[in-house]
């Protein structure tokens, strides 16, 4: 008898230790993590965004004025998308989302939405070697099954030689659209059985395409448009907006610049009436809350469909 309650009281020792070294475990890591996001987000006394997301607009008027077709200036895009993925490693921004093909530019000409679908190609096979000697992980963001097999296989191969890459995280939106995945999330939810008053926002959150990626913190439009155009609308309810006349394949370095600074004097207050400068969490994903935390890391993350 005597022997039970000393073994028992050996157990309880036993778990309190465990307890004592998951938790341990947990403070760490979670120190760890703050740390880290305020050393990316902080530099120099300046606020620096983690994600930054660009809707590439301009290239057909950028073609157009030179009176070359429309298909140039995607490819002129391209050479300014190669130059921002070199300047966001300069400045040491962990990830970047670009939307290159979004699910309503299947309504553009059959040449043009050809030759978009030809170029993603050609872009992989020539960039990808040298993008996975930098550092950079490649991510496909958008409905996948819908692209032809040799894309889907070029995408897949892509993401696979880059995923353990983690200088800059390169999300391409390529048949994107934000009312498809915000459709596709409520889809998987409801088909998992959840009951509607339990559904959340960190439930959405957690079933769109983007759910292990931070949001964005600044959303840069080139090309003078005032309009989110349906690119990761959901994502966007926090970030800032900076929007240049400047064409995407005439954008460059003061351009990326002038935009870095614009953030740093935005106060970023996520509907409170704190002033204080950016805020690196938003509501929703806050380092209070444990798993919010987890989405904070997205570099070592699974890809998603
Ligand atoms: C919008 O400009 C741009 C697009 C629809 C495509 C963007 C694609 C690229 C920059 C190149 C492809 C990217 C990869 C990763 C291969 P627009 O054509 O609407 O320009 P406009 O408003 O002047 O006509």
């Amino acid at each position: 008898m005597i022997g039970t309650t000393r073994n028992k009281g050996r157990i309880k020792q036993l778990w309190t230790a465990v307890g004592t070294v998951i938790d341990g475990g947990r403070q760490q890591q979670r120190a760890e993590r703050e740390a880290e996001i305020a050393r990316l987000h902080v530099r120099d006394g300046r606020a620096v965004p983690r994600h930054i997301a660009i809707i590439m607009d301009g290239n057909g008027r950028w073609a157009t004025n030179r009176r070359l077709p429309r298909l140039m200036g995607h490819k002129a895009g391209v050479d300014s998308l190669r130059r921002v993925v070199e300047l966001c490693h300069d400045e040491r921004i962990p990830m970047l989302s670009v939307y290159a093909f979004s699910t309503e530019n299947w309504g553009r000409p059959r040449d043009e939405v050809d030759g978009l679908m030809r170029l993603f190609w050609d872009v992989i096979q020539s960039d990808l070697d040298r993008l996975r000697r930098e550092g950079v992980r490649l991510r496909h963001v958008g409905r996948l099954a819908e692209l032809a097999p040799d894309i889907q296989d070029a995408i897949r191969d892509a993401e696979s030689v880059t995923s353990h890459n983690d200088k800059l995280c390169l999300n391409i939106c390529f048949n994107y659209g934000g009312r498809a995945e915000i459709v596709d999330a409520v889809r998987a939810i409801v088909a998992n059985g959840t009951p509607a008053d339990a559904i959340t926002e960190d439930m959405i959150s957690g079933a769109l395409y983007t759910r292990d990626l931070p949001d964005p913190d600044l959303i840069i439009r080139t090309a003078g448009e005032m309009r989110l155009s349906n690119y990761l609308i959901w994502q966007a309810a926090y970030a800032e907006y900076y929007s240049t006349a400047v064409l995407w394949p005439d954008f460059g370095k003061d351009d990326f610049l002038a935009a870095l600074d614009a953030y740093s004097q935005r106060k970023r207050r996520f509907g409170k009436l704190d002033d204080t400068p950016a805020d690196p969490a938003s509501p929703s994903e806050s380092v209070e809350s444990g798993e919010a935390a987890v989405r904070e890391v997205p570099l070592h993350a699974e890809p998603v469909r």
